[in-house]
């Protein structure tokens, strides 16, 4: 069907030393930028305004001509394919969503699919699949204008568009960027069951580090020029930012963070008789975060924590679960020496 599609629903990218000079700029945009991005993965990107994000991401789909540096997708260079071509099969969410005005939301939606000759039908069929998917009802918003939706929905539709002709890339500029926090939240949530069942690689460009914790299975902080001053699952950059500039990023509360990553399950759990019962109990699906905000709420030394069925499997603790926070970095455990520039402690 495609160049760059493979078998799997997702497609290895490489970027190896990509740079960006803009015309009659002194410094580049993007200066050496080499990742790699398995099938599948979804990486977040991370970096203050004008850093370069957008500038890297329009070099994977050739809306902006690299200066200098390669970029494969499934062993296919880029820079060797027709670009009309290529971007058929990257979806891509620009920033400020842009559905185009004067089409309806079926039209913006199948914008790929007709440009790929698709009929009639196999295209109204999926654009209500992907309405559906986005939970926009088809009989009520297929016939609307963009200006008749509010933003949260127009960033649905935005997202149903990219995923039109089921591409295995997908690049994402700040899609759920203008959208109140309950929206982004939700947004999030269906984004990602969406995404486990996809599978796709994604690239997924974020201001805010709670959402690329949220969301990413690697986040990369940028810095100025696109440079990367760490690229890690989201654990190993709270547990041990690499520098001062991706602390600073991380923001206060790092452990309260990385709590919401653990699930309850890592921790040592006490016995079910150090709980005192009580109608507040504690999941096994939930994380430390969740057993901690229980415990804080609740004013108990020590909460039940309870099965699938609600069955009592144990109990949980402030202290056991620092515990479990402490033991997954073992140099963690170690006083560590006060740093001398004052910018006050990690976690
Ligand atoms: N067409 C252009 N011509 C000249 N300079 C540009 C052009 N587009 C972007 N730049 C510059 O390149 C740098 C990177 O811009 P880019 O849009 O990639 O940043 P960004 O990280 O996406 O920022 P934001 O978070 O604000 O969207 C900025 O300094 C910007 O001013
Ligand atoms: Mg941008």
């Amino acid at each position: 069907m495609t160049q760059i599609a493979g078998n799997a629903s997702g497609a290895r990218i490489v970027l190896d030393r990509v740079t960006k000079n803009y015309p009659g700029q002194p410094v580049s945009a993007v200066e050496n930028f080499s990742m790699v991005a398995e099938p599948g993965e979804l990486i977040m990107f991370v970096g203050p305004s004008g850093c370069g994000k957008t500038t890297t991401m329009k070099m994977i789909n050739r809306i902006i001509e690299p200066t200098g540096g390669s970029i494969s997708i499934n062993g296919r260079d880029v820079l060797s394919l027709n670009p009309n071509e290529l971007r058929r099969h990257i979806g891509y969410v620009i920033q400020q969503i842009g559905l185009f005005p004067h089409m309806t939301i079926a039209e913006n939606i199948a914008v790929v699919p007709k440009l790929l000759g698709w009929t009639k039908a196999k295209t109204v069929e999926r654009v209500e699949e992907l309405l559906t998917t986005v939970q926009l009802d088809p009989a009520e918003f297929a016939h609307r204008y963009p200006k008749q939706l509010s933003g949260g929905q127009q960033q649905r539709v935005g997202v149903a568009r990219a995923l039109a002709a089921d591409p295995p890339v997908m690049l994402m500029d700040e899609p759920f960027g203008a959208t109140d926090p309950i929206t982004r939240e939700k947004l999030q949530a269906e984004f990602l069951r969406l995404q486990n069942t996809l599978g796709k690689t994604i690239i997924f460009v974020t201001h805010d580090f709670d959402e690329a914790v949220r969301l990413g299975d690697r986040i990369a902080v940028l810095s100025e020029r696109s440079q990367i001053e760490q690229f890690d699952t989201p654990a190993n950059i709270l547990a041990a930012p690499a520098n001062d500039y991706v602390a600073s990023f991380i923001g206060h509360g790092a452990a309260i963070k990385r709590l919401g990553l653990i699930p309850v399950t890592e921790a040592r759990l006490g016995p079910v008789s150090a709980s005192a019962g009580g109608p507040i109990s504690v999941s096994t699906a939930d994380t430390l975060r969740d057993a901690l905000d229980s415990l804080v709420l609740t004013g108990l030394t020590a909460l039940t924590v309870v099965d699938a069925r609600n069955k009592a499997v144990g109990s949980i603790s402030v202290e056991r679960i620092s515990a479990a926070l402490g033991s997954e970095i073992p140099a963690l455990r170690t006083p560590r020496v006060e740093a001398t520039s004052g910018e006050g402690r990690r976690l």
